[in-house]
């Protein structure tokens, strides 16, 4: 690791998942071009994440992390963002309610572009070309032009990466987030599916406590936390190309903070040590996350804890696990051991998705829905053992309604898989699927709060 960082301290390091622009002179031209547009996010924006973060290391709030696995070109449309957005408050509502915990919302959107991939190379039929590495990089379409990386593709992420937050944060603060009008939704949402019954008494509890509210004239014209709400936006920090372009330092601390989003985290593959990633990361201000899988031993997490966090700012790192449903209750523990002895403050989060993977026997990758969940039931088990907080939930999802993981009450099949699979790359939850996550949740959050507070009340006696 150097010891000097500086925002291109990472081209001296080992760099994967990396792709190879054919043109410098053009790579070097959308480069420029971008370090002389605009940030998206201040600086002081990710510091009130940050101290929001350490609010849920401290098991004082709950992080609800969710959007698309890739964001693409093709489906940048309003409707598109305002459906994920609305699924995102409206599992928030539900946690929110049964946690009595504030719930930091974190959308994987306003640029979540890059993908890794297992193979630099894809095959079809004896042909060879570069993989598709996510529409920040190159084209999906399996042609030599299409798979080219291209720079100036960088140029467009950007732009719509500015147009998506900008309307993320009208959302946010010009009254659609409006917390009577959320609850509405919801109940209109189940009234049409399978599982109203199910989550009646919930939702008819969060009406009756708004209504109480109102009767004693808290409302969103009074209150405007009601009306209101706080939306951050955090992408995977592959491509660093793009993201030392976005660079900046703060005029107010001298800190330098990436501002294409507020959050930014290191993905399973690119977590090595001595990585090119971990070297960029480590000099940013901003708070972030690491992907933690099967292969991550608790030494090497302590090595890099101490290379991304050496000050142990609380909020600074979220560690997201991802075992697979039959591995997280054997693998995760020894992290939990491993951190808690050298009391690093981290928020424990869990990405259900990524170790729960299949392909369907008619050829599409999907994730079971059941299997989802049950890496969320071993995820609490395993920190209600170890005496952890399990502080936040990692979902790849859409508030439209695609067919790409199987099961949940509206039961997606193996068959209609075919229906409606959109995605570029994995299969998200659909609206339904991620309500229903979170009415599951929030029974599990709930016992936990149970379990908690008789002993933080015992701790502050
Ligand atoms: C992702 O979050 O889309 C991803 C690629 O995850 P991981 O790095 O955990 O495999
Ligand atoms: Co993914």
């Amino acid at each position: 690791m150097a010891a000097t960082w500086t925002p291109d301290s990472w081209t001296r390091a080992e760099a994967r998942q990396l792709p190879t622009y054919p043109d410098a002179a053009a790579l070097a031209a959308a480069t420029d071009q971008l370090a002389s547009f605009p940030p998206l996010v201040f600086a002081g924006e990710a510091r009130n994440l940050t101290a929001d973060l350490a609010d849920v290391a401290a098991g004082k709030a709950f992080l609800l992390q969710g959007g698309d696995c890739a964001e693409s070109f093709a489906e940048f449309h309003p409707n598109t963002i305002r459906d994920t957005f609305r699924v995102i408050l409206q599992m928030a509502v539900v946690l929110t309610f049964a946690s009595k915990l504030p719930v930091v919302k974190l959308g994987r959107m306003a640029g979540q572009f890059a993908k890794p991939r297992s193979a630099d190379l894809e095959d079809v039929g004896g042909v060879e070309l570069p993989s598709y590495r996510g529409d920040i990089v190159n084209d999906i379409a399996f042609t030599p032009e299409g798979r080219a990386p291209d720079p100036q593709r960088m140029i467009r992420a950007y732009s719509q990466s500015a147009a998506t937050l900008n309307l993320l944060r009208a959302f946010a603060s010009g009254g659609y987030a409006n917390l009577h009008q959320v609850h509405r939704w919801t109940h209109d949402f189940m009234g049409r599916s399978p599982w109203a019954a199910k989550y009646e008494d919930v939702a008819d509890r969060i009406g009756e406590a708004l209504e109480f509210m109102a009767a004693c004239g808290i409302d969103a014209e009074r209150v405007p936390q009601l009306k209101a709400t706080s939306f951050y936006t955090s992408h995977e920090a592959l491509l660093l190309r793009y993201e030392q372009a976005l660079t900046r330092q703060d005029s107010l601390t001298g800190d330098w903070y990436d501002t294409s989003a507020h959050f930014l985290w290191i993905g399973d593959r690119t977590r090595f040590e001595g990585s090119a990633h971990v070297e960029y990361l480590r000099g940013i201000g901003n708070p972030i996350g690491m992907k933690c899988g099967p292969s991550l031993e608790p030494d090497a997490l302590l090595r890099m804890l101490d290379t991304l966090n050496p000050g142990r700012v609380p909020g600074r790192m979220t560690l997201i696990t991802r075992y697979g449903h039959d591995k997280i209750e054997a693998g995760l523990p020894k992290l939990v051991r491993a951190v808690q002895r050298e009391g690093h403050p981290v928020v424990w989060s869990c990405d259900p998705m990524h170790g729960n993977v299949v392909k369907a026997a008619n050829g599409y990758k999907t994730r079971p829905f059941e299997r989802i969940l049950a890496e969320v039931r071993g995820f609490f088990a395993v920190h209600r053992a170890e005496g952890s907080f399990a502080g936040g939930i990692h979902c790849e999802m859409t508030g439209q309604n695609v067919t790409e993981c199987t099961g949940g009450a509206v039961d997606v099949t193996e068959q209609s898989l075919a229906d409606r699979y959109h995605t570029h790359c994995d299969p998200r939850l659909n609206a339904g699927q991620s309500l229903e996550l979170a009415f599951l949740l929030a029974e599990m959050l709930n016992n936990e709060m149970k379990h908690r507070r008789p002993a933080e009340a015992a701790q502050a006696a």
